[in-house]
């Protein structure tokens, strides 16, 4: 376990910007992350805790110490006749991690496959898409207190969940490492089909068999003809998120646009597609030198190589103006900015 100093963080993220971290550790088990912690070289330093580093915007030097979690292992921890406990490493990939499950014929999370990142980042932010967030399927992770070096359990209700949001985004932002994650997933499927592109995908690809391998191959080819391959392209997957608005605001915006994509919420609240705000104001495509707006989803930020952090959030500012102009509408960010 070794301590490296004024490193690039540019393999350690997928928007792939190229600054430096002061210093940068990585940690594969509870006792090394406990005995980096308590080191005194970096003990008073600043901490950013990173799994796939696909949640991140540098845009500056990170002038504090990366740790880069690398904690593996899939285990079964109970089981029966309906349900796995499935206890996960944080640092394991999310994505083979859904494929190990789909291989084992356990339900849940095939609508989320293909999202980047690791596991312990899954809870973090209350991962989504099609239809299933993480907390549908969570049971509890264990995480190590940064000040302390104490591990605690947090279970459902103490992760506070909400849409892209936990504890570990708010009250407790960076007090804790997720080492684990354990998840409940099914051996019955419950599909979850209901959202459009879905069946329509299925449908296109002459499926009479439902299976969660027919539901993961659908989500896999519409996020590859939507989302850009961060391997090829920098970005961050979503960089806004959808934002909600009251039912009489959006009446009033529905008047002057029609066609506003939108989602009715249970609390009669209004979810606005921020891709479709973007989109309407001419955005989508757009590039200012090598960075700019994903030409198929105008809610991904791109970086087409050699961009700065620092110009990317400048472009999300505009857009955020230019999207509180035309609508009175605040977007959020989706995307850590450092
Ligand atoms: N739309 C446009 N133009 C665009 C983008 C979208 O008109 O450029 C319209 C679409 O036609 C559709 C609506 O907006 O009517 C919603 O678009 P989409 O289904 O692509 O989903 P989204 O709301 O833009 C969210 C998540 C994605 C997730 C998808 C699918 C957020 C912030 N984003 O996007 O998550 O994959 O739904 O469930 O909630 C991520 O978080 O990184 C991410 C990619």
């Amino acid at each position: 376990m070794e301590i490296l100093t004024n490193q690039s963080v540019f393999q350690y993220n997928t928007f792939g910007i190229d600054v430096k971290t002061k210093y940068l550790a990585s940690f594969k088990n509870i006792e090394e992350l406990k005995e980096l912690l308590q080191s005194p070289l970096i003990q008073e330093e600043k901490k950013l805790i990173i799994g796939g580093g696909s949640n991140v915007l540098f845009t500056k030097n990170y002038e504090g110490v990366i740790l880069v979690n690398k904690i593996t292992g899939i285990d079964i921890v109970e089981e029966n006749e309906e349900h796995v406990l499935v206890k996960v490493g944080a640092g394991e990939n999310w994505h083979e991690f859904v494929m190990w499950s789909i291989n084992n014929q356990y339900a849940g999370i095939e609508n989320l496959s293909l999202i980047p990142g690791s596991v312990g980042a899954s809870p973090m932010q209350n991962i989504g898409a099609y239809g299933v967030e993480i907390k549908d399927v969570f049971h509890q992770l264990e995480a190590v207190e940064i000040k302390t070096g104490n591990t605690q359990v947090f279970n459902h209700k103490e992760c506070a969940f909400g849409y892209r949001e936990s504890v570990f985004k708010n009250v407790l932002k960076d007090q804790f490492v997720i080492t684990s994650v354990t998840y409940k997933l099914n051996k019955k499927p419950v599909y979850n089909i209901s959202y459009g592109a879905i069946k329509q995908q299925l449908e296109e690809n002459n499926v009479e068999d439902l299976s969660i391998k027919e539901v993961a191959n659908a989500v896999i080819q519409i996020r590859q003809s939507k989302l850009p391959d961060p391997q090829k392209i920098g970005n961050a997957g979503s960089f806004f998120k959808n934002p909600i608005v009251s039912q009489a605001k959006f009446e009033e915006l529905k008047q002057k646009f029609p066609e506003i994509a939108h989602y009715l919420l249970p609390d009669s609240t209004v979810k606005l597609a921020a891709g479709w705000l973007i989109d309407n104001l001419g955005w989508k495509g757009k590039r200012v030198n090598n960075h700019g707006v994903h030409s198929k989803q105008a809610l991904v930020l791109v970086n087409y190589g050699g961009s700065s952090g620092e110009d990317i959030y400048n472009l999300s500012e505009d857009i955020i103006a230019s999207v509180k102009e035309a609508y009175g509408v605040e977007l959020e960010r989706e995307v850590n900015i450092y």
